[in-house]
């Protein structure tokens, strides 16, 4: 067996792409990693197709620097609008996420179901494709919810201010009985203990980032490049702007440990 102890790059925005982060880590704990958020263009959500290609090449282009084996593009509005022309341009396996509606709209019983993503995943070709495909017999209620990356970039989430936010985003939603929402972007995961103050039970959230861990791992064993059972795993976070936010956040949701390393990158952003 060919075995490769080269990092899994991973890119986002900003934090959010660390809800995916934690569930690779989680599945696939003797891997090394390295995280690329490009604070300094944070949020993605309202730039336009041309800027998220540019800026998505630029951290790939950082990754592979890095000696990265495979890239997780853990964004959805950077997918939807960047992941072809990142196919097409690099030679490395990539891996990306788009909005689960899929399984919301198969496992939907009520019939309704709504999708809370960017502005920049909405109007995508990409996820108008998939949503067109499993809207005839769903109907999809589509949420644009910028402000919420905002608020989970500047660590409020468990305030006030997210619950109120919120709630404006959601009780619409529960009145129109959906079912199942869809956490469309990496940020939102970080908010389920808020939405789930407002929606209790009875919404199924959708959060696509279990999925993607398991077509990493599927990825990496297709082509041969598991690393060694005994890799010195090291993970590394960078980022183009303030790296504090990244490591707030790191310290929160996984704890600061002696393997992992932080640092700016402020030169090409
Ligand atoms: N985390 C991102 C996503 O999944 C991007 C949010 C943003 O930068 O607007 O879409």
């Amino acid at each position: 067996m060919n075995v490769s102890n080269k990092p899994i790059g991973v890119f986002d925005s900003g934090v959010g792409g660390l809800s995916v982060w934690l569930e690779i880590d989680k599945l696939l704990p003797n891997e090394s990693i390295v995280y690329y958020a490009d604070n300094a263009n944070c949020p993605y959500g309202e730039k336009t197709r041309n800027e998220v290609v540019e800026y998505s090449a630029k951290a790939t282009q950082f990754l592979i620097d890095k000696g990265c084996k495979i890239i997780v593009v853990a964004c959805n509005t950077a997918t939807s609008q960047a992941i072809d022309y990142l196919r097409k341009t690099f030679g490395i396996p990539f891996v990306g996420i788009v909005p689960a509606v899929k399984p919301a709209a198969i496992n939907s019983k009520t019939g309704v179901i709504a999708i809370l993503a960017t502005s920049g995943t909405l109007k995508s070709k990409k996820f108008n494709d998939t949503r067109r495909e499993f809207s005839r017999k769903t109907e999809v209620i589509l949420v644009e919810g910028g402000e919420l990356v905002d608020i989970v970039e500047n660590g409020l989430q468990g305030t006030k201010q997210s619950e109120e936010v919120l709630r404006n985003y959601i009780n619409p939603l529960i009145e129109g009985h959906i079912d199942h929402l869809v956490l469309g972007c990496t940020h939102f995961p970080f908010l389920i203990e808020d939405i789930r103050k407002i929606t209790g039970d009875s919404v199924v959230l959708d959060d696509p980032a279990p999925a993607i861990a398991q077509r990493t791992k599927y990825i990496l064993e297709k082509e041969n490049l598991r690393a060694s059972p005994d890799n010195q795993k090291k993970i590394e976070f960078f980022s183009s702007g303030n790296i504090e936010t990244l490591k707030n956040m790191v310290r929160n949701c996984a704890g600061i440990k002696p393997w992992m390393k932080f640092a700016e990158n402020k030169k090409e952003n």
